[in-house]
C-alpha cells in the first residue's frame, strides 16, 4: 500500500519513517527533508494552495498518517491562524480525502485538549476543555476527523520526547551542562511518551487494522508510557539516568516550583493523565515502560554525542 506521512521530520515522523516501511511505500513530507534517511521524500508546506491537493492526488495513499502539527504551545497563542491552519484544517482537508477515497487515517492529539481540572486519569470520553488555542487547534482536528466519518484512529497523547527534537529531555541537558542550579514545575503532572513507543502503538493500529480483528476500529484512542510524573520527577529521572550512563557528570541542583513561577503565555493543564485502557483492550496495546524509554533515549543521545 502507499503510505502518505506528513510531519515526517518531527520526533513522531522520524520515528515513524522506518517502521512504516514494513507496511508498504511510504513517501514521506515535511517542509524539510527529515534527517532519518528516507526514499522518497516531498517537500510539502501546509499553508501553501494547493499543495497538498496535489499531492494527494498524485501518491493517491491507501493510508495517511499525519504527524504534522504545529506543536509551539506559547506561540500559538499569538499566531492563532497558522495554528488552526496546521492542527485543523490540515487534519480536516486529510479526513475528507480519506473518506472520499476509501483510505485510513491515523492522527495525533494531545492531552492539552481536557482542562487538567480530574483527579483520574482523563478517559477518551470524558468532557474537553482546552485551555489554550493549540489545544482548541487540536480539539478542532480531531471534531473535523470525527465529523467527517472516514476510517480513522486519533491517538491522543501527552509530553512527547525523543533523543532529537525540541522537547524536556535535551532542554534539561542543555541546562544541567551550563552548570547551572535548575527551578522545575511540580504542580503540573503528566505521562512523560517516547515518540518511538508512539509510532510503535501506531503500528499495532495498522496490524489490527490489516487483520480486521476488531469492530470498533475507528475513533479516539490514549496512548501514553506508563508513568505519571510532575515536571520535577521527569527531570530528576533524566538527571539521574544521564549520569548513570555517562552523559552528564553531576546531577545539577534541582528546587520544585509551582506553575506560577514561570509564567507563559499559554496556559497549561495541571493534569494531563490519560487512561490507556482503550487501547488495551480494542487493539491489544499496552503502555511502554517509561523508565526503559528513558534509558534507551538518554543511550541514543549518547551514542550520537560519542560519533561526533
Ligand atoms: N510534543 C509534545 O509534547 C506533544 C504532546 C502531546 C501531543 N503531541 C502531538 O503529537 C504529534 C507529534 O508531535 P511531535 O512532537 O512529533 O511534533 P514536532 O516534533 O513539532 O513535529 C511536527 C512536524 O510538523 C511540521 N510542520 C509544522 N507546521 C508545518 C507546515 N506549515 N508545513 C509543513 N510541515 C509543518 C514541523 O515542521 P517544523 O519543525 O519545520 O515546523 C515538524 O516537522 C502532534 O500531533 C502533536 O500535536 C505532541
Amino acid at each position: 500500500m502507499n503510505i502518505l506521512l506528513t510531519g515526517a521530520a518531527g520526533q513522531l515522523g522520524s520515528e515513524l519513517i522506518p517502521l512504516l516501511s514494513a507496511y508498504g511505500k511510504v513517501i514521506a513530507t515535511d517542509r524539510f527533508r527529515p534527517l532519518i534517511p528516507v526514499d522518497d521524500f516531498a517537500e510539502l508546506d501546509i499553508g501553501k494552495t494547493g499543495a497538498l491537493d496535489n499531492l494527494l492526488d498524485r501518491i493517491k495513499p491507501d493510508l495517511i498518517v499525519n504527524a504534522a502539527a504545529y506543536t509551539a504551545v506559547d506561540q500559538a497563542e499569538s499566531d492563532v491562524d497558522t495554528a488552526f491552519e496546521v492542527n485543523a484544517k490540515l487534519p480536516a482537508d486529510l479526513a475528507a480525502w480519506a473518506k472520499q477515497n476509501d483510505a485510513g487515517l491515523i492522527h495525533y492529539s494531545t492531552d492539552y485538549i481536557f482542562d487538567g481540572s480530574s483527579a483520574e486519569p482523563y478517559r477518551e470520553d470524558d468532557a474537553t476543555g482546552p485551555k489554550n488555542v493549540y489545544g482548541e487547534s487540536k480539539l478542532a482536528g480531531e471534531q473535523a476527523i470525527t465529523d467527517s466519518a472516514c476510517k480513522h484512529v486519533i491517538l491522543r497523547t501527552s509530553w512527547v520526547y525523543s533523543s532529537h527534537g525540541k522537547n524536556f529531555v535535551l532542554s534539561m541537558l542543555a541546562l544541567a551542562r551550563k552548570g547551572l542550579s535548575l527551578k522545575v514545575v511540580d504542580d503540573q503532572r503528566g505521562c512523560p511518551t517516547w515518540a518511538r513507543n508512539l509510532a510503535l502503538a501506531s503500528c499495532g493500529v495498522i496490524e489490527n487494522w490489516q487483520q480486521n480483528t476488531t469492530a470498533g476500529d475507528s475513533g479516539v484512542f490514549h496512548y501514553c508510557d506508563d508513568q505519571t510524573l510532575s515536571w520535577y520527577d521527569f527531570a530528576n529521572a533524566v538527571f539521574k539516568q544521564a549520569v548513570n550512563a555517562g552523559l552528564l557528570d553531576n546531577e545539577p541542583e534541582l528546587t520544585p516550583v509551582p506553575g506560577t513561577e514561570f509564567p507563559t503565555p499559554a496556559q497549561r493543564p495541571e493534569w494531563s493523565v490519560l487512561d490507556t485502557q482503550k487501547i488495551e483492550n480494542i487493539f491489544k496495546i499496552e503502555a511502554a515502560s517509561f523508565d526503559q524509554a528513558l534509558e534507551d533515549v538518554i543511550n541514543e543521545i549518547l551514542t550520537r554525542e560519542q560519533k561526533v
